[in-house]
């Protein structure tokens, strides 16, 4: 029976999964399957893009004529010619003999390797930039050759800013049901197995991936179709930015890996006692692997995950430990760099694994390696924790040195105090924060903004931003669900009207931009900024957000800023002293406490002090911000 989702009108999901395989490519082990995607186009002309695996094509052919109901397909793209998307292309020739294949001068002759009817034929070949129009629908191809293999193209369709992405942001796991990242819990379930396909399947090719990336930078993609995993139709720089890391071999956390091997447990127990120390020396992220239990796949997606490598083996027939030395070919074979690495080496009469590990690791690219490898003879003796203590020193003085903030303060037990007046001396600016919910509609509530105090450049190359947003502004579900903002920088010259419309009200339940459309602009992300009272505007890509309670922190790529005017940022401390306009004098009633807001002037009389977790109705800042009235 046939299987099939609908994407967006005439776009369906007619792939298949695979529960059953225990590999994929009769290599890496799969225990949540995979899927094999394709893509059918119901235009004038009917186009396939890709097909299936052996193993599901008998419901991938009942997809195509439940969805064909008798029209003829006229078109399938090979983006991919493994046969892990092509097996089922000598059967759909069978199936529909007057087909045209798409593909490029490379795909044609491996299609010649693995089949035996007249493909001259069927071959339409195209190359780098060419288009071929279905009617509503214009499809515009792109070479990506060793991404995975030389022949993989990506097709772009230009009528909807789909593009179908060949192996490129796939992942192992299987799709049940829920076929797209923004309706299941990625990073949850996907994540991990997404690291994995990429650094095992892909990451070979890190320079072929970032010449693709430049390619694509200027297509105004709306959704990436991979050929395994879930489709991305919203926050695509999120994943973007996860290729861009994993790519550019960018560690994604400053953290240590430990892989070992070990015979009788001894080895085991030196990486344990680092782990400890490393761990009292304040070093929060640690994984570790016995690689002769864990699959190389495994191990070689954390080597790509984090920024220092330990790696302890013992020395066997003279050499590496059989496992240990299929992971360090691993990470040769993969081109890893820009990592720093430290071995243990274990032997009873000849401990020589350290040095060889490190020759075979040798020509790794912007790699340091620590002087200060471990020698066990056997057993952990007390010689070894002093080496063992040197070696977590020299790890922790490693992330000193870059600057990270993985190291913490362990143990601090000094009493703590917090001043709020403290902050105030931080100067805060004042910014409209600007978003949409469908950038190419106008109607009232697509777009919205709010006011928020912090915006920092976080780092400058990449132009990279944070801002936090609290939860209960609809701005911040906007930017959460779309992955861009827009931030407009306020001026001196600001009046209380723009704090009245975007900050005293809700875009749930007001068009915070109606009436406000001459002292606005569009971006290229189209999103407004505001033009009037505002210095300079910078839109963000989003590319993580991190729970903080009542505020989400998004992290954030700077795709486009401008000056607007040489206009004063507004701080703070401005906006109290010369804009919010002063309270009138309180008349108190009744014998209850009167508090003021600070932020917008809102009078709450109370019986009593305020609860905790009071919350001004009007602007939404907490009780911190109200000041009782004497
Ligand atoms: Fe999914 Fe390179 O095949």
């Amino acid at each position: 029976m046939h299987n099939t989702r609908i994407i967006d009108n005439d776009v369906f999901w007619v792939g298949t999964n695979d529960k059953k395989s225990p590999l994929f490519e009769s290599v890496f082990p799969i225990p949540y399957g995979i899927s094999y995607n394709s893509y059918l186009v119901l235009d004038e002309k009917t186009i396939l893009l890709d097909c299936v695996d052996k193993s599901g094509s008998s419901v991938f052919f009942e997809n195509l004529k439940y969805l064909l109901k008798g029209k003829k397909l006229d078109f399938v793209v090979i983006n991919h010619m493994e046969p892990d998307h092509s097996a089922a292309l000598g059967d759909l020739i069978l199936r529909y003999p007057d087909i045209k294949i798409i593909g490029n001068s490379r795909t044609i002759p491996m299609i010649k390797q693995f089949f035996d009817f007249d493909v001259e034929r069927h071959a339409l070949v195209v190359k780098d930039g060419d288009e071929i129009s279905t009617g509503k629908h214009t499809f515009v191809f792109y070479t990506a050759p060793m991404v995975h293999w030389p022949e993989v193209m990506f097709t772009f369709d230009r009528s909807n800013g789909y593009l179908y992405s060949a192996d490129a942001f796939g992942t192992f796991g299987t799709l049940n049901g829920n076929i797209f990242a923004d309706e299941l819990d990625f990073d949850r379930d996907f994540l991990e197995e997404s690291r994995r396909y990429y650094t095992n399947i892909v990451a070979k090719y890190g320079p072929q991936v970032q010449a693709v990336l430049k390619k694509l930078a200027s297509l105004e993609v709306t959704a990436l179709l991979p050929l395994h995993g879930p489709i991305w139709r919203k926050n695509i720089s999120y994943y973007i930015d996860k290729y861009q890391k994993w790519s550019t071999y960018t560690p994604e956390e400053e953290g240590v890996l430990i892989a070992y091997s070990s015979v009788y447990g001894n080895t085991e127990n030196a990486v344990n006692i680092l782990a400890v120390k490393l761990a009292e020396a304040g070093v929060k992220k640690i994984a570790m692997f016995d690689v002769s239990v864990t699959h190389p796949s495994f191990v070689l997606s954390q080597v790509f995950r984090f920024s220092h490598l330990v790696l302890a083996s013992t020395t066997y027939n003279a050499g590496i430990f059989i496992n240990m030395e299929t992971l360090i070919h691993c990470i040769a074979a993969h081109n890893v760099k820009n990592r720093t690495i430290a071995f243990i080496e274990n032997g009873s009469w000849a401990a020589t694994s350290g040095k060889m590990m490190k020759e075979v690791l040798s020509d790794l690219e912007n790699t340091t390696f620590l002087d200060n490898t471990v020698s066990l003879k056997s057993s952990v003796k007390q010689d070894n924790i002093i080496e063992i203590e040197n070696l977590t020193k020299a790890i922790t003085t490693s992330f000193k040195a870059h600057g990270k903030q993985t190291i913490y303060e362990a143990n601090t037990i000094n009493e703590v105090k917090i001043e709020p007046e403290a902050f105030f001396k931080i100067t805060y600016g004042l910014f409209v924060l600007s978003a949409a919910k469908d950038t190419k509609s106008s109607l009232a509530g697509n777009h919205s903004g709010c006011i928020i105090n912090t915006v920092m450049q976080i780092t400058d190359d990449p132009k990279q931003i944070v801002i936090a947003v609290n939860k209960l502004n609809y701005t911040h579900d906007l930017i959460r669900d779309t992955g861009k903002f827009n931030i407009s920088v306020l001026t001196t010259s600001s009046d209380f009207d723009v704090f009245k419309r975007f900050g005293f009200q809700s875009g749930r339940d007001a068009d915070k931009f109606a009436g406000f459309e001459e002292h606005c602009k569009k971006s290229n992300n189209g999103l407004y900024y505001i033009t009037r009272d505002t210095n300079s505007f910078f839109s963000g890509d989003v590319v993580s957000a991190i729970d903080y309670g009542t505020h989400t922190l998004f992290t954030a790529s700077v795709s486009e800023s401008a000056v607007l005017s040489n206009g004063v940022s507004l701080s703070y401390q401005y906006y109290f002293d010369k804009i919010k306009p002063k309270p009138a004098p309180i008349q108190k009633s009744s014998g209850k406490n009167v508090y003021v807001c600070r932020i917008c002037g809102y009078i709450q009389e109370y019986d009593g002090e305020l609860p905790d977790d009071y919350i001004c109705p009007l602007c939404k800042h907490p009780k911190a911000d109200m000041e009782l009235q004497n």
